[in-house]
This record gives C-alpha cells, structure tokens and sequence, in this order.
C-alpha cells in the first residue's frame, strides 16, 4: 500500500462517504482498538510483566481465570466506561451487564466482549485474542438491562478482533466488507494493511480438536471422516488439518487463506448447545466471516440468525469456506 491509511482516518472515511458509521460508533471503535493497545503491550511483557499463570478465581463458565483474562476486561471497561458512547458492558469473564456508572454520561451502543480469547495459550506464547461485538440499544427504554442485549448477530453494526501474534493485527468489520489493521509499535498506531478481504468459497484445510472424535454428532464424524479419507476418498482431495485452541488465530487463518473451522456441539455436556459462547465469539466472527464471502452455522441455522435467550448462551460452530459449511449443515439436514 503506497499511502499509509490509519485506523482512525479509515474510519473517519467510512463515516464520510459511507455516511454508516454515526461519529459515536467512530470513537467506540478508536476506544476499543487503543484497549486493545494496551492489552497487547501487556501480552508483550509475559512474565517480565508478572501478567502470567492463573489469578485463582472462576468466571460464570466455571472455567479458571487466568491473570491475563482479568487484566483484559479491567483494560476494556477502563478504557470504555466514561467516553459517553456506551449504555452498557458485558464480557465473558462478568456474570452481569456492567452498567456505565451514572457519573458518566449514557450513549446508544452496547459493547460485549471476550476480552482474552485463547487463554489455555496464554503460558505457552501462542497467539491469542480479543474480540468484540457492537449492538445498539433498543430505543425507548431509558434503563438498560440483559434483555437489551439479547438481539441477533445481524444486529451488529460493528464487529471485530484483535489477535496478538507475530504481529499485533486487528480486523474489523462495520458492514462494508473486512478490513485488517497492523499495529506499528514505533508510532502507536493501527496501520490498514489489507481490506476487502475474501474468503476462498473451496478450501482442503479444517480445524477441529480431534480429540473429542469419539462425542461428536453423526453428521460431523461423517464430513470429517471424508476429508481424512483424502484423495481416494468420497471428496477427491487431501485436507490438511490445524488446530490453534485460539478462535481468534483460526479465524484469522481462515480469513487470510481459506479454510473451515469446526467446534460442534458434542456428547461431552449434551445439556450444553457447544463450548462457545454465542454473543461475544460466535456472533462476531459469524459476521467477519460472511463479509468475506464465507459461511457460518450451528449446523442447522445461520448463526446470525439465532436469538439469544440468555447472555452467556453457547453455541455450535461451523464457520469459513462456504462450499465446505454448505457441506456439513447439510450433513445435518439428512
Ligand atoms: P476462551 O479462552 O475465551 O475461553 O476461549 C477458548 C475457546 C476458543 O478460542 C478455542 O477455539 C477453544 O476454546 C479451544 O477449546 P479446546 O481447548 O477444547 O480445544
Ligand atoms: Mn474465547
Ligand atoms: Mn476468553
């Protein structure tokens, strides 16, 4: 790219002639990635900061929070609860919606957030994430409560991640394709780097924790069974197979270069819909996702489609290359 576009005059420019982003969302939006800053800077230090290992506590999954999952969402709120553009908060690791204290003034949007996506490699240097989704909140009701956020994923207007790697890239979306950002750490800045963004509709490479084979659901043994069969099998071609444990970098992957990535409900807590969580995983990357061209299901439903009745609802996971989500939802069809 010849010309260095920021994050910010992207989005002034997405304002301008789009004329789709209101000048709140723009600042939600500069709040969000300049939090994203800071956690990133934290990830850095690892343990030259004290920022690793487990902080001793559960959040309302019941899984252990580490110390990073914590430091994440205390970034976020910090970063978001005072600028006048939030109604209210709410992040994997809080039970309930924070609401923006009245000392604050009260804006439109609702932000929801997994505010460190990946954490079993936190301690292992691997890539992990934030991610986020923007609602607004529904007009005519003063107070704010669960029940507003409780809207479909194609409500969103705006979605996005940030995946602290090799490189720190954060990818965005406000409805008008998907956009990816670098941070430059000598000016502090994200620095537009890709945009219109495609996801290939074929690929030969999926991501499942095979691990869990032996709980999964007919329909899903049967499409990962085929590709394993490869070039002599019912699908014709070899597949490849990776497997990060951190959604953000496997949809990263996939919306760089193709593939499909699977995280279906299984036999393990069959009470349970899957592992993810709709609102503030599913729900974002569903939308990234299908503004490059792929595809995302629970295997029966278009995820962005599915009305939440509960906040920390979960879901099951079927996103990427459309040819191959077509393919396993209609497995579940038959
Ligand atoms: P989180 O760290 O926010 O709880 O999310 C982890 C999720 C997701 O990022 C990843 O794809 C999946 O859990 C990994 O699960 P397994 O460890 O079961 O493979
Ligand atoms: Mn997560
Ligand atoms: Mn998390």
């Amino acid at each position: 790219m010849s010309q260095r576009i920021s994050l910010t005059r992207y989005l002034v420019e997405q304002q301008r002639m789009e004329g789709h982003i209101p000048s709140q969302l723009r600042l939600l939006l500069e709040v969000v990635a300049r939090a994203c800053k800071g956690i990133s800077q934290a990830v850095n230090k690892g343990a030259l900061g004290g920022v690793l290992g487990t902080a001793g506590s559960e959040n309302v999954q019941g899984e252990m929070q580490k110390k990073l999952d914590i430091i994440a969402n205390e970034v976020l709120i910090e970063a978001n609860e005072w600028g006048g553009h939030l109604a209210a908060m709410a992040s994997e690791e809080m039970d309930d919606i924070y609401v923006v204290p009245n000392r604050y003034p009260q804006g439109e949007y609702l932000l929801l957030f997994d505010p460190l996506d990946g954490s079993s490699n936190i301690d292992v240097n691997v890539s992990i994430g934030t991610i986020f989704s923007v609602l607004k909140k529904p007009e005519g009701d003063n107070s704010v409560d669960e029940t507003d956020f409780l809207q479909a994923g194609r409500q969103q207007v705006a979605a996005g991640y940030c995946v602290y790697g090799p490189q720190t890239t954060l990818v965005l979306t406000v409805g008008d394709g998907v956009a990816m950002f670098t941070l430059d750490r000598e000016q502090g800045s994200f620095v537009l780097t890709d945009e219109n963004i495609r996801i290939p509709e074929d690929t030969q490479e999926f991501a499942i924790n095979m691990s869990n084979m032996r709980h999964w659901d007919e329909p899903v043994k049967r499409y990962i069974d085929e590709c394993l069969q490869g070039k002599t099998g019912p699908r014709g071609k070899d597949f490849n197979m990776r497997w990060i444990a951190s959604m953000v970098a496997d949809v990263h992957r996939i919306l760089t270069r193709g593939g499909v990535f699977l995280y279906p409900w299984d036999k393990r807590e069959p009470e349970k819909a899957g592992k993810l969580r709709l609102m503030y995983e599913a729900n974002p990357m569903s939308w990234l996702v299908e503004q490059a061209g792929g595809a995302a299901t629970n295997g029966k439903q278009r995820i962005l489609d599915l009305k939440p009745g509960k906040l920390h609802e979960r879901v099951s996971v079927m996103l990427g290359s459309k040819n191959e989500v077509e393919r396993v939802t209609a497995y579940h069809q038959v």
